[in-house]
């Protein structure tokens, strides 16, 4: 084991393992690393890097908001924080209310928090989800191997296999209060709900009485090609969840509320330190802006269609999912973590969701040139493996 290795192992919990590699500059889509070896970034931080790396208009942001204030608290008002909540809420059809705090997981607890207080019924999920690691959070998530040994979780939430409609009735015969989803389950393997199960999910809440919560951490913002998957579908969600891309890298989550949950909430009842703070607000702000001047939800949409043509060729490749910039590689055989070791070394990032499943989330920026480079680089690592 060399230096490096011990001294992380040294000093951080084992929750992460040891990643192999550590990256020190990225510009655009690329990354370099302590050897200077250079990767073309297709995870993005994981969904997160939504302008690539050291961008300029996030630069100048938080150049000047650092200059300006960096914390006010929420006892009083800041200018960031209302700039951005007016832009969020300017890119819905719909009237929102908006709150900030600083991951997808405390946004989720915030959703959760804010519908159980307006309604006390059972909550539905859907088997195979992911919508973080807090408790609360951890409780709406439908995987066994990441909730193991952290029981007692949250009790009345009952989970739903994705697109299977009789569970669904079966499950909500009861009453409902609440039902979260993803418009594309991301970590589960970039695996998409059918149009018709995502509308009976609406109509199953609308009947229930119930809140319909669409977790967007990863497809919101762009991602997918638009600044919402699910307002895409038609579907009409109280809550939309954001995080992740939303301030390029920064740290900030957010929730959307609609209708009458927007009364729930009073002083007192929840709240964040860090949340709204100006810095990662101006930044959001930047990200934004800068998706709309640059037609950035069209180049996602464009990306995303030369990426598939590109790959769904191989024989390899038995089908890729997703949408937009967000897509999932379904291999014939169970060589995806050995694919992703190749790639690495053809100098491609990418991530295996599971044995079988590439998962691809390269920045919107990403150009024509560089899709084709990284689909080789792809295609030559699968090949390898
Ligand atoms: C859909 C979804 N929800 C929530 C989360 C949790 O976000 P965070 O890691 O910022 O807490 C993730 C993270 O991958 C996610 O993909």
């Amino acid at each position: 084991m060399n230096e490096i290795t011990l001294s992380w192992q040294r000093n951080f919990l084992n929750n992460y393992g040891t990643p192999s590699l550590k990256l020190v500059s990225g510009k655009g889509v690329w990354v370099k690393d302590s050897n200077s070896n250079r990767y073309l970034d297709f995870l993005g931080g994981i969904a997160v890097s939504a302008l690539g790396h050291s961008h300029k208009n996030i630069v100048k942001a938080i150049k000047k908001q650092s200059k300006t204030i960096l914390h006010t608290s929420n006892l009083y008002q800041n200018q960031p924080s209302l700039d951005l909540a007016e832009k969020l809420r300017s890119l819905t059809k719909r009237e929102a209310k908006i709150f900030f705090c600083n991951s997808g997981a405390e946004a989720n607890e915030a959703a959760l928090k804010l519908t159980r207080l307006a309604n006390k019924n059972t909550t539905i999920s859907l088997s195979n989800s992911f919508h973080g690691r807090t408790m609360g959070a951890l409780s709406l998530t439908g995987q066994k191997s990441k909730q193991i040994g952290f029981e007692p979780l949250l009790e009345n939430i009952n989970f739903v296999e994705p697109n299977d409609l009789n569970d669904l009735a079966e499950k909500s015969k009861s009453g409902i209060g609440s039902i979260f989803f993803e418009p594309i389950q991301g970590e589960g393997g970039v695996v998409d709900l059918n149009y018709s199960f995502l509308q009976e999910l609406e109509n199953t809440a609308k009947n229930h009485k119930a809140f319909l919560v669409a977790d967007e951490v990863q497809t919101g913002i762009g991602r997918c090609g638009y600044w919402f998957l699910s307002e895409a579908m038609n579907i009409e969600p109280d809550v939309i969840v954001l995080a992740k891309g939303l301030a390029g890298g920064l740290p900030i989550g957010a929730i959307m509320v609609f209708g009458e949950l927007q009364n729930t909430f009073n002083p007192g009842t929840h709240g964040s330190t860090f949340g709204g703070n100006p810095l990662s607000c101006a930044v959001a702000l930047a990200v934004l802006q800068t998706i709309e001047e640059q037609n950035l939800l069209e180049n996602v949409r464009l990306r995303g269609e030369q990426l598939v043509r590109n790959l769904q060729i191989h024989p390899q490749v038995e089908k890729i999912s997703g949408a937009g910039l967000l897509r999932g590689i379904h291999l014939s055989e169970p060589k995806a973590k050995n694919v992703v070791e190749k790639s690495q070394n053809n100098g491609l990032l990418v991530n295996a969701v599971n044995d079988f499943i590439i998962r691809l989330a390269p920045p919107l920026i990403v150009n024509e040139y560089e899709i084709d480079l990284a689909c080789q680089k792809l295609v030559t690592a699968i090949e390898q493996a």
